[in-house]
């Protein structure tokens, strides 16, 4: 009897199960169907580089149908720089997005991104990303397997530092925070002062604790991460671009089918568009904030200052553009300003 009450009972349970509705929605899409992308950033959400994030993965997560997600992990919870591009080469993540100046681990040549006072501005920058120069620099990173999907800005570099910089000679042994790029330790080598390279993650206590005593970085980044209230002065100086190359491993990408592809990069496009415009409206609107604050002193460069400290750093450009084949080498000096 009981065997038999069993027999009926899975008869039931069975039944039920066949009226059970099927997976419908998008959010009961199957493992197996659905391609999760994970994508590591150091910095916060609020900046051009986390919103665009975000505004892409909306995007694409609503162009697939819910199929495609993309995971955010930003100020670094997940990978760190120095970390970060290691975790896409082995496939740990499949998107990352660092500064253009930590890619120079892989091909110096990305130090043309670097270069101090060559850039007048983001066009100038816009024109040598999206033409040959940044093309060679997608093929360089194609055969080391990682292709980069797109360039987004952050923009121009100004100083923090415990103390006024002004003249060249304030530079004199002040330990300065440096992205770790050949270029960027020259700059600053050339002006007196001792780079320290440190991580992203690094800076705020490397700050608090005195083991430097100011860095470079733009307004956005300086305001997101506070770094700016743990100095005294801040020098509108706008001597270099800051931006970066968004990465994907590229068997990855590879493996991916074609619609999914088209939907990343179709959408990729336009948010690049949309980027651009808006970290240069952020890095306005965040200088603005840090020069409300009155705690902070700023000097804003004056012609004279400028004229001494490019006479001092311009000429690290030919330190790079000889490293590009003869053709692009006028490319570059045709954008950039040496004179
Ligand atoms: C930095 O290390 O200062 C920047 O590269 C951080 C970022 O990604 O903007």
């Amino acid at each position: 009897m009981v065997r038999g009450l069993l027999v009926v009972l899975s008869l039931l349970l069975l039944g039920l199960q066949g009226c059970a509705p099927k997976a419908v929605d998008f959010e009961q899409t199957s493992p197996k169907e659905k391609i999760v992308l994970t994508f590591s950033h150091v910095v916060s959400d609020a900046s051009p580089k986390g919103r665009a994030a975000r505004l892409w993965a909306d995007l694409v997560y609503q162009r697939s149908g819910g199929r495609v997600e993309i995971k955010i992990y930003p100020n670094g919870t997940l990978y760190k720089d120095g970390e970060e591009l290691e975790a896409l080469k082995k496939g740990y993540v499949q998107i990352i997005a660092p500064a253009t100046s930590k890619l120079t681990s892989l091909d110096s040549r990305w130090g043309v991104f670097d270069l101090p006072f060559f850039f007048n501005d983001l066009e100038q920058v816009h024109q040598l990303a999206d033409g040959p120069v940044g093309e060679l620099l997608r093929k360089s990173m194609r055969e080391k397997g990682i292709e980069v999907l797109a360039y987004w800005d952050n923009g121009f570099k100004i100083l923090t530092a415990d103390r006024p910089l002004e003249n060249l000679k304030d530079f004199q042994g002040l330990k300065i925070r440096i992205m770790d790029s050949p270029i960027l330790k020259k700059q600053f080598l050339k002006l007196g002062a001792i780079p320290v390279p440190l991580s992203f993650n690094e800076v705020f206590e490397a700050l608090e604790n005195k083991k430097v005593n100011g860095g470079e970085n733009t307004p956005s980044n300086l305001y997101s991460k506070k770094f700016y209230q743990l100095q005294s002065y801040v020098t509108i100086s706008n001597h270099g671009y800051l931006g970066y190359a968004v990465l994907m491993n590229r068997d990855y990408f590879n493996s991916l089918d074609q619609e999914t592809r088209k939907i990343l990069l179709d959408t990729l496009k336009e948010v690049t568009a949309w980027q651009r415009k808006i970290a240069l409206e952020q890095n306005a609107a965040d200088l603005a904030r840090i020069r409300n604050d009155q705690n902070i002193k700023i000097h804003d460069l004056t012609p004279e200052e400028k004229e001494a400290w490019q006479a001092v750093l311009k000429p690290l450009a030919y330190e790079i553009i000889p490293l590009f084949p003869k053709n692009l080498q006028s490319e570059i000096l045709k954008i950039g300003n040496l004179n």
